[in-house]
């Protein structure tokens, strides 16, 4: 598979990556260990290189699987984690130098490491994107050698463009076909600092992939169930924000727009026409899925006119409800 650079990490990673917050689940049911190291496995034999992960995915067992495979399979993953979201209330008086120095220190642990190859603010409330305090102590476990490089996970454009006056490696941000706003200000920031971009929820939590249809339901457990309204967490994770009903048309649009009911390769390859972005990190709960994602690699560029289409579906049915909110 391609690789890019990672931003001043220096490191390249594959342009596919994976994502772990569903690793081994079915939202809601219990963490599978032996799925969780099936779809490790099958990441490795396809020669993906990038995992992002968290302390708070499954409870730590993301992170401990990861762990346990890595010790097994040494320097097979860069492996990107996050911190923040363990703290309750979340708030931005709750963020403390001894918190992240803790959190580090957590991660540690569990994946198995002597150095995290990438710590991620995780989402915190807005004021911590201008926290010296915070952004020192991310300085001083580099020169610990506790983490190779930091960077921050966003909601809105505007916490990214704020980050960017610190030292940050990476930056993690939505970027999808339902979610266009970055391209305006914030990549071109981004890439004139030499961050990378890691691309999340790429399939706008799986509408992208063009299975679902308006009367398709979820577990009660299942974030897109209960968070449609940000009920738990930033109602941009879920479906990228955008209401159920009028993704389901949008991605009715896409499949007649490239003439295939079987979006989910062609959404990660328009993700990747973007030289911005470093690596893009779709969510598989099952390693069939993560098969599946991966031909987004093979597939020829996308044309001229395939490209200006999407841009006028979001224009026309997304832009006015999607981006002025992040
Ligand atoms: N705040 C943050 O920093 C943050 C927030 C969200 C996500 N993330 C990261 O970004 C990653 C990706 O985001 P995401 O998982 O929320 O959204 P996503 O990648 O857009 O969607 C993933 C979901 O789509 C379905 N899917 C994936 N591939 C498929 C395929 N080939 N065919 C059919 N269905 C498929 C699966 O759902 P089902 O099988 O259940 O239908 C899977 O759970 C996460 O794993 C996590 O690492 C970070």
């Amino acid at each position: 598979m391609e690789k890019r650079l990672f931003g001043k990490t220096g490191k390249y990673v594959t342009e596919i990556g994976l994502g772990t917050w569903q690793l081994g689940t079915v939202w809601g049911k219990p963490f599978n260990r032996e799925e969780a190291m099936r779809i490790l496995a099958a990441a490795d034999e396809a020669g993906i290189n990038f995992i992002d992960t968290a302390d708070v995915y499954n409870g730590g067992e993301s992170e401990k699987a990861i762990g346990d495979y890595m010790a097994e399979h040494p320097d097979r993953f860069y492996v990107t984690t996050k911190c923040g979201r363990q703290l309750k209330p979340h708030t931005a008086e709750m963020y403390t130098p001894e918190a992240v120095a803790g959190f580090i220190q957590e991660s540690l642990k569990r994946l198995k490491r002597e150095r995290l190859d990438m710590i991620l603010l995780h989402c915190p409330p807005t004021p911590v994107f201008a926290r010296d305090d915070i952004f020192a102590e991310l300085d001083r476990q580099k020169k610990a050698g506790n983490i190779a490089d930091y960077g921050v996970s966003i909601e809105k454009t505007s916490e990214g463009l704020q980050a960017l006056d610190y030292d940050i490696s990476a930056m993690e941000v939505i970027f999808n076909m339902f979610r266009l706003k970055p391209l305006d200000e914030l990549f071109p920031a981004a890439a004139a600092k030499n961050v990378g971009i890691i691309a999340r929820v790429p399939l706008a939590s799986g509408i992208l992939t063009g299975k679902f249809t308006k009367e398709t339901t979820f577990g009660e457990k299942d974030h897109r169930s209960f968070n449609r309204e940000g009920a738990s967490f930033d109602k941009g994770e879920t479906f990228s924000g955008v209401p159920y009903d009028l993704g389901i048309d949008c991605a009715e649009e896409l499949k007649k727009i490239f003439g295939t009911d079987k979006l989910a390769p062609i959404a990660i390859r328009w993700i990747l026409m973007h030289p911005e972005v470093s690596v893009v990190i779709p969510g598989a709960s099952r390693a069939e899925q993560l098969q599946n994602n991966i031909c987004a690699a093979e597939l020829a560029p996308l044309s001229k006119a395939q490209m200006e289409a999407v841009q006028i579906l979001y224009d026309t049915r997304l832009r006015q409800i999607i981006h002025s909110q992040w």
